[in-house]
């Protein structure tokens, strides 16, 4: 058993020991999900779904939207992205296609299209050296680069070798018809889009035209505004599905408290109290 396995099977013990030594206290549900195996997944993202956390209860919601989505308009390729690096693209895009494959329905492909900084294989774990550039410059067939994790229901297409001309590559022919071509292969299949940042960079203004739709990723209180008009200046012509408001732990309380008292729907505040030694050192503002 992993240090992690064991970690998260601690805990579990912890809150059944709990439960059972107070049974007139309400505890809230608890809920583990655990997937089939967790060596080599990033911890952090384990994290989010090992507790009954508010992170897990904002990515179902906003799993919701998207289903709603798909039934209604069959829209069922999103794009996720933000105005800036760091924000937490990556992170949210992974978050939402393991909700969305833990939901009964629909199997998922994320999709690694940030050809410049790619990190999904990094986070979920994944040793394939070749991906979507090889693709896109046949190198590689797309059985290939279609790679299942170790999550159910849930594939990847990594980024790939790193290419020298990634915008050629986003906006070629072969990329245009890969969209539709994953989209339409499987029935019940969402497909989410990792992205590098809206500003200053065309590749992913280039995929939102591609796409169905568009999940906006804003890092709480320290996007500045005007980045984040920029972006959706960017956008649009993109339907945008909803925001993120990535990082939002020192404000979700101040958040629950009014969602309670007024039932607020907007947003998607979240917060999961790690990572922010891994910002140490990076600007707070990217200018
Ligand atoms: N909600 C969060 N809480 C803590 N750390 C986070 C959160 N979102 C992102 N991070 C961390 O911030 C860094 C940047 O996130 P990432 O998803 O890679 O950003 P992007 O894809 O927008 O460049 C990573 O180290 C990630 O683990
Ligand atoms: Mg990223």
């Amino acid at each position: 058993m992993s240090r992690i396995e064991q970690a998260l099977s601690k805990a579990a013990q912890e809150r059944t020991s709990a439960k059972s030594s107070s049974p007139n206290q309400s505890s809230p549900p608890v809920n583990v999900f655990v997937p089939n195996s967790l060596t080599g997944i990033d911890p952090r993202l384990i994290a989010i779904f090992s507790v009954n956390s508010l992170a897990a209860e904002q990515y179902r919601q906003l799993r919701t939207k998207i289903i709603r989505a798909k039934r209604l308009f069959s829209h069922n390729s999103f794009l996720v992205s933000s105005a800036l690096p760091g924000e937490g693209k990556t992170v949210t895009a992974i978050c939402l296609a393991i909700t969305i494959a833990q939901g009964l329905q629909d199997t998922v492909i994320i999709v690694d299209s940030d050809l410049r900084k790619p990190s999904v294989h990094k986070m979920l774990g994944i040793n394939s050296a070749k991906g979507l550039s090889d693709y896109l410059m046949g190198k590689a067939n797309l059985e290939e680069v279609i790679i299942k994790t170790k999550i159910d229901k849930l594939s990847a297409i990594p980024a790939g070798t790193l290419p020298s001309n990634p915008s050629e590559l986003i906006s070629s022919d072969k990329m245009g018809k890969l969209v539709p071509e994953l989209k339409t292969r499987y029935q019940n299949r969402i497909v989410i889009f990792d992205s590098p940042p809206i500003v200053s960079i065309t590749d992913s203004v280039i995929l939102s035209q591609k796409v169905d739709e568009v999940v906006l990723v804003i890092y709480a209180n320290h996007t500045p505004k005007e980045a984040v008009m920029d972006a959706v200046a960017e956008l649009s012509g993109a339907t945008i599905t909803g925001v993120v408001l990535n990082q939002f732990d020192n404000l979700s309380r101040y958040y629950r408290k009014y969602k309670y008292k007024y039932k607020y729907g907007y947003g998607y505040g979240y917060g999961y109290g790690y990572g922010d030694s891994a910002r140490q050192g990076r600007e707070k503002k990217v200018k």
